[in-house]
């Protein structure tokens, strides 16, 4: 099979949000009776066609069927090289997308993409930065940031796969893999991102993910 594939990166330890409510990481904790990490896969294959999840050394896959099952690494980045070492080397699209994204919508992931297909590298979602970043060193401020020229991004970010490969080839470690693109002078490009989609770091996170499924269902309307 050929075309978009999928890696599902689910091999983190979820320390931010350990608070001693849950024995197991973040992503097998269940949000409104489905666990995060079932619903990252499935919007993951609702949109692509293969999904290789990246999953804790050791640990059983017993959700929906997923075409490759492997063992992640100590650093995201690892992990996203372990999934990325199974994907057929004739797909033309490669997406990553953090398991710990569980609201990422259908429209994100064709929108990422459908910017790759158009000609970029890689494309990002990105939103508005609402707040006023400042560098600092400690309590000392260093910069203020002009916000206009910031946004914050997400996941699932598209890439073409050759150049997914290129950017992994020298085992490089970046917060996302977009980075990793840009350091070696690809087009990253930036999409609508959604709010909605926010990583589950903390336990608020899941508090407010909760909230907002809770205001999605049909009942309320
Ligand atoms: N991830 C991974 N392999 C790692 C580290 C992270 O597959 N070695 C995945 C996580 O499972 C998550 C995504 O990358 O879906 C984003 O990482 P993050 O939110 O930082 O999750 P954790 O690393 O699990 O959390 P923390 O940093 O708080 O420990
Ligand atoms: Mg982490």
């Amino acid at each position: 099979m050929s075309g978009v594939w999928a890696i599902v990166v689910a091999a983190g330890r979820g320390e931010r949000f350990a608070d001693g409510a849950h024995d197991i990481a973040k992503q097998f904790v269940e949000l409104d009776g489905v666990r995060i990490v079932d619903r990252s896969v499935d919007a993951a294959r609702r949109s692509c066609d293969g999904v290789v999840l990246v999953l804790a050394p050791g640990v059983e896959w017993d959700g929906a069927p997923v075409e490759a099952v492997v063992a992640g690494g100590v650093t995201r980045s690892d992990s996203v090289r372990a999934g990325l070492a199974v994907i057929p080397h004739d797909a033309e699209v490669v997406v990553v997308h953090d398991a710990a994204r569980p609201l990422a919508a259908d429209a994100v992931f064709g929108a990422v993409i459908d910017a790759v297909r158009a000609g970029s590298d890689a494309a990002v979602p990105a939103l508005p930065v609402p707040d006023t970043i400042k560098r600092v060193a400690g309590e000392r401020v260093i910069d203020t940031l002009v916000r206009d020229e910031l946004v914050s991004v997400q996941t699932p970010q598209g890439f073409r796969a050759a150049a997914l490969r290129d950017a992994h080839a020298a085992s490089g470690e970046a917060s996302d893999d977009a980075a990793l693109v840009e350091a070696r002078g690809g087009v990253v490009v930036v999409v609508e991102g959604d709010p909605d989609n926010f990583k589950i770091t903390t336990p608020r996170d899941f508090v407010v993910a909760g909230a907002l499924l809770e205001a999605r269902r049909p009942e309320r309307i």
